[in-house]
């Protein structure tokens, strides 16, 4: 009888996932979900072959060294800024995420949090629910036009083009976007966006979108500078990575009135949140939560397994990142 192979589930899954995986290997998992540190993980990874892991899990050179049955690492997110790509391409170890699948329900979310943070909802939900309300006021919470102004996006992938689809088609929005590569026409026409330089995004926009992905490349690309070009009446909002931001250049920008408001989703030492984000009224913030749907959460941990099954059961994984090392 042949031996399955193993894998080893890094964080808390659906089970019906863990007893897909199980059909195919001998599976270990975290279902208590207890933090790892990088010791743990490296001692709980021995002997496998491959990890589900996500998107709070590091796989450096310093883990695929001790751990050298490692094949596969299949994340369960589309952002993989937590895989140090080249070492794996390097160590032989196939990588993997889970695009598409959360593309729309992604893009929704973006939404939502412009909405909220535009129109300054948690900000008034808060006054409400402390028993402050005891009047209509011309005035209160009047935040900003969310139809018709103008949406800059910076980063245009998949989820950029699903919140621009939604601001030009749904809310008769004007769409610009900054991105290294510019789309084809044909994929611009379908978005209602057009290219524009960094520096034109930042100073024309209403209300800035990060979707970006997060690399050295772009840690802080938006700092003091770039909050200081942006308009006074201007929303940020980010469901990217925290680290895209300057956390501290943006409490003082929002204290300070530079702009608006913000909206954040992530956070640069997540599940920590900057102490001077928590101290201001005008930031909305949610818990990394922009692609928390059952049904997408359900679809990405699916994806994440059939990775892991389509390589170490068939040798065809399905949403390769290095797919080098399939060649070697
Ligand atoms: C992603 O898919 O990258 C989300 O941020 C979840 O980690």
């Amino acid at each position: 009888m042949t031996m399955k192979p193993s894998v080893l589930v890094a964080r808390a899954v659906f089970p019906e996932v863990l007893d897909k995986l199980a059909q195919h290997f001998e599976v270990t998992s975290n279902q208590t979900d207890v933090f790892w540190t990088q010791e743990v993980l490296i001692q709980q990874l021995q002997g496998h072959q491959g990890a589900l892991t996500t998107g709070s899990v590091r796989i450096d050179a310093v883990v695929l060294a001790a751990c050298p049955d490692l094949k596969i690492c299949a994340n369960m997110a589309v952002g993989y800024n937590n895989f140090d790509v080249d070492a794996m391409t390097q160590a032989g170890v196939l990588a993997t995420n889970t695009p598409d699948v959360l593309t729309e329900t992604t893009a929704d979310f973006g939404f939502a949090l412009l909405l909220a943070t535009a129109r300054r909802m948690a900000e008034a939900e808060h006054f409400l629910r402390s028993g402050r309300w005891d009047r209509w006021r011309y005035d209160m919470f009047a935040g900003c036009e969310v139809h018709g102004s103008t949406l800059g996006i910076l980063g245009m992938g998949r989820i950029g083009q699903g919140i621009a689809r939604r601001a030009a088609h749904g809310f008769g929005m004007k769409v610009i976007y900054h991105n290294r590569s510019r789309l084809d026409a044909a994929t611009e026409a379908a978005c209602g966006a057009v290219w524009v330089d960094q520096s034109e995004l930042l100073r024309t926009c209403d209300h800035l979108m990060l979707v970006l992905p997060y690399s050295a490349a772009t840690h802080h690309v938006i700092g003091a500078n770039e909050l200081a070009q942006m308009k006074p009446t201007a929303t940020l909002i980010n469901i990217a990575r925290g680290g895209i931001v300057d956390e501290v250049a943006l409490a003082a920008a929002l204290r300070q009135g530079t702009i608006a408001a913000a909206g954040l989703d992530v956070f640069e030492g997540e599940p920590k949140v900057h102490p001077d984000l928590l101290a201001l009224r005008n930031v909305v913030l949610t818990p990394h939560i922009a692609s928390a749907t059952i049904r997408t959460r359900l679809a990405m941990a699916h994806l994440a397994a059939d990775n892991l099954i389509g390589y170490l059961v068939d040798g065809k994984p399905v949403t390769p990142i290095n797919p080098q090392v399939l060649a070697t």
